[in-house]
């Protein structure tokens, strides 16, 4: 089988693939309430929260911007650390709302005495931030952050991006106190493209609540409305449902904790590799459990190379936006296991001999 090593879409198992493929129901008959009812459960165990996720159809960029205009109503603190972090300060602005940004370099993490001095600095209702930066292979140190925001301004709302790692590393949504939190199905989850999943908490639906001009595709308020009766407002992804109820059947049968283990033990033997054939772009310490980027100190033709890598059945990815000709990714995430990485780092070597 062929595999990607792509920050997504990842791999897909055949048969939930294969799920989609089930005859077409109503979105608005007791099938189809059926089949969300035993999807929420375990979506709420994946994100660790007992309130609710939102199931949407889009990609999580989606859900992004949802998290803008149902939480934000006076300022947002956007931390930008990367390419995807740039993304909450344009879809701010893109949505009419006030925002500061956090500077921090390219490759290093957001941390929280960074978090906490930007927010004393200005009356901000919200602060967003990328947990898993793709383009950088940086994690910042979430629960910390979290922790430091809930003790010191316990009303503002923490909005996490993690389109790249939730499904692949720990993210405790009820006990760290966050308000939204999103990914895709395309990334670790393992499902093709096409839905977004957010955690949101009763703090950030109350402040939904008194926040106008929410819209309608994405108004937090709407999609309560209609969670409550096991529905969608508008028609969702019918057939990609059917997969997500067989993938998260699969996640869950592996154990979030295996999982997280498992992205882990593929991170560092990922950042071994780099470290001893290239270089790594992440700061030690805060390198990603699911995307290593790799410095291109060899300037390596990564087009040319993923030529040979695909007749071998895989794909790896250049650098995103400013660091494109500079590093590489070698993604681990989603249904990749330790012996596909293996192999990948096997013809690497053989093909950079
Ligand atoms: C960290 C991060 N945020 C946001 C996105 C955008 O997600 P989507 O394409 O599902 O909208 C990506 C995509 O790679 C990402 O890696």
């Amino acid at each position: 089988m062929a595999r990607l090593f792509i920050p997504g879409p990842t791999d897909v198992r055949p048969d939930v693939l294969a799920a989609q493929a089930q005859p077409m129901i109503g979105h608005r008959g007791a099938d189809f309430q059926t089949l969300f009812a035993r999807i929420q459960p375990k979506l709420r165990q994946v994100f660790a929260t007992s309130q609710r996720v939102y199931i949407s159809t889009s990609s999580g960029t989606g859900l992004q911007e949802a998290a803008m205009r149902n939480c934000v109503a006076r300022r947002v603190l956007c931390c930008v650390n990367g390419a995807f972090a740039e993304r909450w300060y344009e879809v701010a602005l893109a949505n009419g709302k006030a925002a500061a940004r956090l500077e921090v370099e390219w490759g290093r993490a957001i941390l929280p005495e960074m978090v906490d001095e930007a927010l004393t600095a200005d009356d901000f209702d919200a602060v967003a931030i990328v947990h898993n930066e793709t383009s950088t292979g940086v994690a910042s140190p979430l629960r910390e952050i979290a922790a430091r925001v809930r003790e010191r301004y316990p009303e503002v709302m923490i909005l996490v991006d993690a389109v790249s790692s939730l499904g692949g590393a720990e993210l405790d949504f009820e006990r760290w106190g966050l308000d939204v939190l999103f990914t895709s199905s395309q990334k670790c989850l393992a499902l093709p493209p096409g839905l977004a999943f957010a955690a949101v908490s009763d703090r950030a639906l109350d402040k939904a609540r008194g926040v106008t001009q929410r819209g309608v595709y994405f108004d937090f308020v709407e999609l309560e409305k209609h969670l409550r009766k096991n529905q969608t407002p508008a028609t969702p992804a019918i057939s990609l449902l059917w997969a997500l109820d067989a993938s998260l059947d699969h996640l869950l049968a592996e154990g979030l904790d295996a999982r997280f283990a498992r992205h882990a033990h593929m991170a560092a033997r990922a950042q071994t590799w780099a470290a001893q054939h290239f270089g790594l772009f992440a700061e030690p310490g805060y390198r990603s459990p699911t995307v290593t980027c790799v410095q291109n100190t060899r300037g390596v033709d990564v087009k040319k190379l993923n030529v040979q890598l695909r007749a071998r059945g895989m794909q790896i990815s250049d650098g995103y936006g400013k660091l494109q000709a500079s590093t590489f990714r070698i993604a681990h995430m989603g249904e990749i296991g330790i012996a596909d990485l293996d192999a990948l780092l096997a013809a690497l070597d053989e093909l950079l001999a």
